[in-house]
């Protein structure tokens, strides 16, 4: 079987999912259930009996050490993370926690049950590190997209706690012959995610005529990939990944954020009509993220050379695809967006909200 960390998350969820659709392999899944991770994302699983589901924190090294003896993973995908960048601006204390102490403490725990592997066994294992494009920090308009070899820049707590988990795993690597390898993704997108982030809230706002929040001018440029993408691309890592490597994942997708939001608000133009307007009249530009990176672009040739990856969905196909979705599971959504989410969604908003101007 394989072990997934924050497997109820966004990603983590949607390659569950995926895995489990397409091999006869167990997986067990841990995670802590934070305000970001949902068992309801996982509920076509419940009497799966493939997909085994543990509550507990990466930080923990008993519990560590006992799922990894009790169950014999034969690799171990990180995915669980503090992910939002806001969040990490209000609170980085978290990050440090999960993303530095946790990823330190699952390499510990992994190196503790790899070394104690038949030798077949040991060369077989993986440790496959999901990590983010953000660790290389911010591109000019016209630098050439990361690419493995870009040095490491981070700007947020979320990024520089991510850049620090990425040298752990290198180290371990490195220092003890841990088998690791490691993929920078750019923006995902598409079913299950938080609505904290930037599509999901846009939709959201949308539907329920509140404003939508442009930050700043509304020009910094992230490079956008469909999850499901993602997801076969990981796999293709873990399968034939090169030992110690690291590969970059991204769709070839630059939009700006205002792109971004207006081709959803023109889907829902079409899939959702108002009684009268456009969703793009709910627009409204809010001050700006502190620290925020302006554009963000992946060269994902390596990938492609050496796996043969390459995304199957344009941008066009996938966000019409998670448009569509999230019309169709607005329920998801209910469920998901607690008390705790309302709270998050005051304190970020209402700290923009002087400087808020319709466009
Ligand atoms: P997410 O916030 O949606 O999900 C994170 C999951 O981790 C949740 O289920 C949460 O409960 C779990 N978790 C958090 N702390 C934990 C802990 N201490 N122990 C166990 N579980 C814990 O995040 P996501 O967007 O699915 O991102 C998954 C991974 O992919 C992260 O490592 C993130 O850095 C990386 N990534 C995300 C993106 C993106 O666009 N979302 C892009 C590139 C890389
Ligand atoms: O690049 C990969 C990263 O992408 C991942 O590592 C992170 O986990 C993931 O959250 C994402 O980070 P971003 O900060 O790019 O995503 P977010 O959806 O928060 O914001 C996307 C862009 O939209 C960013 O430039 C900020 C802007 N934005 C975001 C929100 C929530 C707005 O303009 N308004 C908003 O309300």
């Amino acid at each position: 079987m394989i072990l997934v960390t924050g497997g109820a998350g966004f990603i983590g969820a949607n390659f569950v999912l995926d895995w489990l659709s397409a091999s006869s392999e167990a997986v067990l899944n841990v995670d802590k259930l934070t305000y970001a991770g949902n068992l309801g994302t996982l509920k076509s699983l419940r009497s799966n009996p493939k997909h085994i589901f543990a509550r507990a924190d990466v930080c923990d090294r008993t519990v560590m050490d006992a799922l990894l003896s009790q169950h014999q993973p034969r690799a171990i995908l990180h995915f669980a993370a503090e992910s939002h960048v806001d969040r990490s601006i209000h609170g980085p204390a978290e990050f440090v926690q999960t993303n530095v102490v946790g990823t330190f403490t699952l390499l510990e725990a992994a190196l503790a049950y790899w070394k104690a592997l038949p030798v077949a066994d040991q060369a077989a294992f993986r440790f496959l590190h999901v990590s983010t494009d953000e660790v290389f920090g911010s591109l000019s308009p016209d630098d050439a997209p990361f690419s493995e070899t870009t040095p490491y820049a981070p700007n947020s707590p979320y990024s520089a706690t991510k850049a620090a988990s990425d040298h752990l795993v290198r180290a371990y690597l490195h220092t003890y012959g841990l088998p690791v390898v490691t993929t920078n993704c750019s923006n995902n997108y598409g079913p299950y995610q938080f609505p904290e982030k930037l599509i999901p809230l846009v939709i959201g706002n949308a539907l329920s005529g509140k404003p939508l929040p442009v930050y700043g001018d509304g020009r910094n440029i992230r490079d956008w990939l469909y999850v499901g993408d993602h997801c076969a691309a990981i796999r293709e890592v873990l399968a034939h990944g090169r030992l110690g490597e690291t590969y970059n994942v991204g769709g070839w997708n630059e939009k700006t954020n205002l792109d971004v939001v207006h081709a959803v608000c023109d889907l829902l133009d079409r899939l959702k009509a108002k009684p009268a307007g456009s969703y793009r009249d709910q627009i409204t530009y809010v001050a700006d993220r502190p620290g925020h990176d302006r554009r963000y672009a992946i060269d994902a040739r390596k990938l492609e050379r050496e796996l043969g990856w390459k995304p199957a969905e344009t941008f066009e196909t996938g966000i019409e695809k998670t448009v569509q979705w999230y019309l169709d599971n607005q329920e998801w959504v209910d469920e998901v967006a607690s008390g705790e989410y309302r709270k998050w969604v005051e304190a970020n908003y209402a700290l923009r909200a002087s400087t808020l101007s319709t466009q």
